[in-house]
């Protein structure tokens, strides 16, 4: 696949999208979400793809927000469709069946600290920073900001973030539970690699019905308990479950096959 913005890379079924705008320090222009929305089509419609793998090309930058130069010609209305479209796009990563992971390799900021929170969760390189500095421009977070934040840090420190427009390191942003691992810049995409190869060694839908249960905790309109029932229920329904529990009762490793 071919795009302008973003770089994508299927290998051992991790399937990498980079944000490719360095120059820019990979800001999300209006034409990166229309691509990540299309590279989100392949995730669902390739069984190739087990899992999928975010991060930021160059050195200094995951993703450093929206980009700015988009803002000024808006409408009222505008604003909100482009806050609407870009919700959207990151509700997609967060209800992927598929896992999706972050690996934060610098400036997470605004949009970006966003786009790395609707991943299923997160690592950073020892240089990340993360923020969502929307009020410096006299905004609001539009992306999910101010829920997932939330949801992830706790409500207190999350309040002071966005209302002082601060930033976490790696370390404060790995105390505060925002992130899982923190590596060097060099590790950062081995390390993530490595996790996500363990996770693609088990039952996908076992895997799909952790995500949609966990998922479910933060949605109002959900029975997250009556959720994990149904998970439970269509995972025990598979031939990976026979082959799980065969496996383990045979004192051999499971060898799961997706069906
Ligand atoms: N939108 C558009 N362009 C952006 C951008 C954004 N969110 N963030 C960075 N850029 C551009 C800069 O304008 C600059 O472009 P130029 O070389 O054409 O002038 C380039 O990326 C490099 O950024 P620069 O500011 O020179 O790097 P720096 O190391 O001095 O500062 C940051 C890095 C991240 C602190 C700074 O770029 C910044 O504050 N960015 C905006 C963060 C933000 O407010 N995000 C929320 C948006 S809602």
């Amino acid at each position: 696949m071919s795009f302008e913005t973003i770089l994508t890379h299927l290998e051992n079924g991790i399937f990498t999208i980079t944000i490719n705008r360095p120059d820019k320090l990979n800001a999300l222009n209006q034409k990166v979400f229309e691509e990540l929305n299309l590279a989100m089509d392949e995730v669902e419609r390739n069984s190739d793809i087990r899992s999928v793998l975010i991060t930021g090309a160059g050195a200094k930058s995951f993703v450093a927000g929206a980009d700015i130069t988009e803002f000024n010609s808006l409408t009222k209305q505008g604003a909100m469709d482009l806050s609407a479209r870009g919700q959207a796009t990151f509700a997609r990563l967060e209800q992927s069946s598929k896992p999706v992971i972050a690996a934060v390799n610098g400036f997470a900021l605004g949009g970006g600290c966003e786009l790395a929170m609707s991943c299923h969760f997160r690592l950073a390189s020892d240089n990340a920073k993360f923020g969502q500095p929307e009020v410096n421009l006299g905004l609001v977070p539009g992306y999910g900001g101010t829920q997932r934040l939330v949801q992830l840090i706790g409500k207190g420190k999350a309040m002071e973030l966005l209302m002082t427009a601060g930033m976490l390191n790696a370390q404060e942003a790995l105390s505060a539970g925002l992130v899982n691992y923190v590596t060097t810049p060099e590790e950062l995409l081995p390390k993530a690699k490595e996790l996500l190869q363990l996770i693609n060694s088990k039952a996908p839908r076992a895997i799909a019905g952790c995500i949609k249960a966990a998922n479910a905790v933060f949605d109002e309109k959900a029975d997250g308990y009556a959720v994990e029932v149904a998970e439970f229920g269509n995972a025990f329904d598979t031939q990976d479950r026979v082959e799980g529990t065969t496996a383990f009762l045979e004192k051999r490793k499971a060898e799961f096959r997706n069906n």
